[in-house]
C-alpha cells in the first residue's frame, strides 16, 4: 500500500510535497515522511508516526529551501508503526521512498550486513536502499544502470522512487505491478502512486507501465522498458475535477460519499440507457458482445466490498439472466485449484482497480481458459483495467473515505446494466431487459427519498452506538446487504458486527440472542417477507431486540421496533436498503468519536496480497 510523491521543480519543493502526500494519505496513514535536498546538497529528513498533519507541522517549523525531493505515507508491512521504519530510506547517498514488498528482503539483508551495512529500520526498504548504495559503488555504474543490476535481485511487486545525493537534478522512478504515475509541469516534473495527489498543478499525465524504469529531470523524462530500450508512453489529459477531492459542506468524505450517491448513480447511468430499451456502453465494442452471447457461465472475483456487490449480482445474474453465477474472494480464488466451468466468462470487480489480490486472481485466470475477462471498475488508469480484456467503468468518481459507499451502489448499477446488456446481446426475455432499464432510471430519486431519512437513522444510532455486538439479518438478494451493512459498521465504528441469511439463524446464531445485542433487519416487500416475519417473531420470543428496516407494516411482536422506509421497487431494492446502513454505521461512528475516513489499522487502497 502506502502512498508516493516526489518531484524535481523550478520553485520550492516543500507545499507541494506536504500536499501532495496529503492527498495520498487514504493509501496509508501509519506514519509519514519527506526527503529534500536543499540549497546546500543536504538531505533533509522529516519522519513521523501518526497522521500526515503531523508530519505537516514538524515540516512548516523547519524552512527547508530545495528543488528535489520525495515523500511518503505508510502502511506497515515489513516492521511495525515506528519513526525508524517510516520512509524515506537512506543509504548514504541514496534516498529511497517505496510501495509495495520485496518478498526476499531477508536474505538481501543477511547479504548486505556480511558486506557491512547496518541497519536502523526492520523495513525491507531500507534492504532496497542499500542494495542500491553497494551496487553502485562496485561497479560505479550510472543510477539507472545500478538500478536495473539490482531490480534483477528483489522480486515481489512494489514501486519506488530513488535520488542520488551525488546527482540531484533527477528523479528515477521503477514500477514492478505497483503504479506510478508522472505529473508533466512546466520545467518540472512530478511522479506519484496516484494521480489524485498531482491534480492541482498538472492534468497532463504519463502512466509507467510493468517493468518501466523512468529518469525524470526539470526538463526530460526518459523511460526505459523491461528490455531497457528507450520507449515513448502516451501523454494523457486527466478529466478528473481537482475540486471533487475537498469535503465541501461535509464533515467526512464519507458523508459526503454517501449523500452524492443518486449524482454518481445519475452520472453511472448517463449515455448508457439508449432509447430506454437498450443498454450501450461506449467502453466495448462488437468483440465484447460476441464474448457476452457465448457466456454460459460467470465467474466473478473481488475483495471486501465489491465483492458484497458482486455477491448481490449474482442472485440477479440467475433470477433475471438465468445465467449460473459463482462469486469468489479473490485471496482464495488465486489460492485453490479450480474446476473450470464451460464457457466462463471472468468477472473482476474494483473501485481502485489496484487491489492486489483481485489483480492477482486476474493474472491468475489468465492461463485457465476463461472465455475472456471483464473488469468493472472505477478508475479508469488503473492496473486491472490495464490488464483486462475490457472494462466498464463505474463512474462514481473520487472514493476518498476508506469505507466505499458511493462505489459500491454504482457497481450494482452497474451490474444491473450488464446483466441487461447481457439479455439484449442473447436476444433473450428483453421484456426483462426493459424492465431493469425502467427501474434503474428511478433509482436516483429513489435514493435521494431515503436520504432524506437521516433523522430516523440518528435515533436508531443513538440506542445502538454503546454496543459491544450487532447481528445483521437479510434474506435473498438483501443478505448481502446484511453482510455489507455489518462491514461498514464494524470498520468505522470498531463495533463487532456479523451478518446471517435469517434463515440459518435457528442454526447456531439463536443461541446469541439476548437484549443486548441488538438485530438490524432488512425487510423489504418481495417474496420472501413472510418468512423474514417469522425469523422476527422467533428472535421476539426469545426476548431479541429488533430493528427492521421495511416499507411494510407488521404485526406487533415484542421488542420489535419498525423503521418505515419509503417504497422501493423489489428489483433495485439491495442497492436502496444499503443506504439507511451506510448512514447507521457512519452515525455510530460518529457519536463514538471515531476517525471515520481513515479507520484504524485500514487503508482504501490494498496493494499488498
Ligand atoms: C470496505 C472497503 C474494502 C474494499 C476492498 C476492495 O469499505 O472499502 O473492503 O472494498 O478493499 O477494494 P477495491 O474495490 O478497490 O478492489
Amino acid at each position: 500500500m502506502c502512498g508516493i510523491v516526489a518531484a524535481v521543480t523550478q520553485r520550492n519543493i516543500t507545499n507541494f510535497l506536504v500536499e501532495g502526500i496529503k492527498k495520498l494519505e487514504y493509501r496509508g496513514y501509519d506514519s509519514s515522511g519527506l526527503a529534500i535536498i536543499d540549497y546546500k546538497n543536504n538531505i533533509i529528513r522529516i519522519r513521523c508516526v501518526g497522521k500526515v498533519n503531523e508530519l505537516i507541522k514538524k515540516v512548516y517549523k523547519k524552512k527547508i529551501l530545495g528543488n528535489i525531493g520525495m515523500a511518503h505515507t505508510r502502511w506497515a508491512t515489513h516492521g511495525k508503526v515506528s519513526k525508524a521504519n517510516t520512509h524515506p530510506h537512506i543509504s548514504s547517498n541514496i534516498i529511497v521512498v517505496h510501495n509495495g514488498i520485496i518478498e526476499n528482503s531477508s536474505i538481501l539483508r543477511l547479504f548486505l550486513q556480511k558486506k557491512g551495512y547496518i541497519f536502523y529500520s526492520d523495513t525491507d526498504t531500507e534492504v532496497i536502499a542499500h542494495l542500491l548504495h553497494w551496487e553502485q559503488n562496485k561497479k560505479k555504474d550510472p543510477l539507472k544502470k545500478t538500478i536495473q543490476n539490482s531490480i534483477e535481485k528483489l522480486y515481489g511487486n512494489y514501486s519506488m522512487v530513488v535520488i542520488d545525493k551525488n546527482n540531484p537534478s533527477r528523479l528515477i522512478a521503477v514500477r514492478s505491478r505497483s503504479p506510478l504515475v508522472i505529473g508533466l509541469g512546466l520545467e518540472e516534473n512530478f511522479i506519484a502512486s496516484d494521480q489524485i495527489a498531482l491534480l492541482n498543478i498538472t492534468k497532463r499525465f504519463i502512466y509507467l507501465e510493468e517493468g518501466d524504469i523512468a529518469v525524470v529531470t526539470r526538463k526530460r523524462i526518459d523511460i526505459f522498458n523491461k528490455n531497457s530500450t528507450i520507449t515513448k508512453r502516451k501523454e494523457i489529459i486527466s478529466n478528473t475535477e481537482y475540486k471533487s477531492v475537498k469535503k465541501g459542506k461535509y464533515r467526512h468524505f464519507m458523508e459526503k460519499e454517501i449523500y452524492e450517491q443518486p449524482e454518481s448513480i445519475r452520472k453511472t447511468l448517463e449515455n448508457r440507457l439508449k432509447n430506454n430499451s437498450k443498454i450501450y456502453f461506449s467502453e466495448l465494442g462488437l468483440k465484447e458482445n460476441n464474448l457476452f452471447y457465448h457466456a454460459e457461465h460467470i465467474q466473478i472475483v473481488a475483495c471486501g466490498t465489491s465483492y458484497n456487490a458482486a455477491m448481490v449480482s449474482r442472485y440477479w445474474f440467475e433470477s433475471l439472466a438465468n445465467i449460473p453465477c459463482d462469486v469468489e474472494i479473490a485471496s482464495e480464488f488465486s489460492s485453490r485449484k479450480l474446476a473450470l466451468r464451460k464457457k466462463s466468462l471472468l468477472i473482476t470487480l474494483s473501485q481502485s482497480g489496484e487491489t492486489a489480490d483481485t489483480l492477482s486472481a486476474l493474472r491468475c485466470s489468465k492461463n485457465l481458459g476463461y472465455l475472456g475477462n471483464l473488469t468493472i471498475c472505477n478508475m479508469e488508469s488503473s492496473s486491472l483495467v490495464k490488464e483486462s480484456d475490457c472494462c466498464i467503468l463505474t463512474k462514481a468518481g473520487l472514493e476518498i473515505g476508506v469505507a466505499s459507499t458511493k462505489s459500491f451502489t454504482t457497481q450494482l448499477t452497474v451490474l444491473l446494466m450488464l446483466i441487461a446488456k447481457i439479455i439484449n446481446v442473447k436476444k433473450e426475455k428483453n421484456n426483462i431487459s426493459n424492465k431493469i432499464i425502467q427501474t434503474l432510471n428511478i433509482l436516483p430519486t429513489r435514493i435521494e427519498e431515503i436520504l432524506k431519512k437521516n433523522e430516523l437513522i440518528k435515533n436508531l444510532a443513538n440506542k445502538i452506538s454503546h454496543k459491544k455486538n450487532i447481528l445483521f439479518l437479510g434474506r435473498g438478494d438483501t443478505y448481502p446487504i446484511a453482510i455489507e451493512g455489518a462491514l461498514k459498521l464494524k470498520e468505522i465504528s470498531y463495533i463487532h458486527a456479523e451478518a446471517y441469511p435469517a434463515g440459518e439463524l435457528k442454526h447456531g446464531p439463536l443461541a446469541l440472542i439476548d437484549q443486548n445485542i441488538p438485530i438490524i433487519i432488512i425487510a423489504p416487500k418481495n417474496s420472501l417477507l413472510n418468512k423474514i416475519k417469522k425469523n422476527i417473531k422467533e428472535i421476539s420470543l426469545r426476548g431479541g431486540i429488533t430493528y427492521v428496516f421495511s416499507d411494510q407494516e407488521f404485526d406487533y411482536e415484542e421488542n420489535m421496533n419498525v423503521i418505515k422506509m419509503p417504497y422501493v421497487e423489489e428489483l433495485i431494492a439491495p442497492i436502496f436498503y444499503i443506504i439507511p446502513l451506510q448512514l447507521l454505521a457512519y452515525y455510530v461512528a460518529l457519536s463514538k468519536g471515531r476517525d471515520i475516513d481513515q479507520p484504524r489499522h485500514l487503508a482504501k487502497s490494498v496493494t499488498v496480497e
